[in-house]
């Protein structure tokens, strides 16, 4: 019986892996993570400006390796541990196009 309460509460959340990518979340995660250093709208703050006109030199798969490795040596995290591949794809394709 505690097992199923157990799966019930972690499933819900948009963290458990096996979980679909929910867009609406990662949205938020982007403003708000990402934007404590990159700004809430992207523009820059402590990080560069990662919006789409700022990000056209990269292509999907180094814009990906970039969020996932994070830039050493500076106060750009690696995401790896905290992301999947497909909530990183769907972020990628997020920053690339803004949303559209
Ligand atoms: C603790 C602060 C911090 C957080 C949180 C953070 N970044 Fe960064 N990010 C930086 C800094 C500083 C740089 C600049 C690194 C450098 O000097 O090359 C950077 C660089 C980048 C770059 C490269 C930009 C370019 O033009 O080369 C991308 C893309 C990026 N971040 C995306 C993200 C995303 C997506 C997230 C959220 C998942 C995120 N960052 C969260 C600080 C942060």
């Amino acid at each position: 019986m505690n097992k199923v309460v157990a799966f019930l509460c972690c499933a819900s959340t948009a963290w458990a892996s096996e979980a679909p990518t929910d867009g609406s979340a990662l949205k938020r995660l982007v403003h708000q993570d990402c934007g404590s250093c990159h700004g809430l709208t992207l523009k820059g703050g402590l990080g560069p400006d990662i919006r789409p006109e700022a990000l056209q030199h990269y292509d999907a798969q180094t814009l990906s390796l970039v969020i996932m490795d994070g830039v050493e040596g500076t106060a750009m995290p690696a995401w790896r541990p905290l992301l999947t591949t497909s909530e990183i794809d769907w972020m990628v394709d997020y920053l690339l196009t803004g949303g559209e």
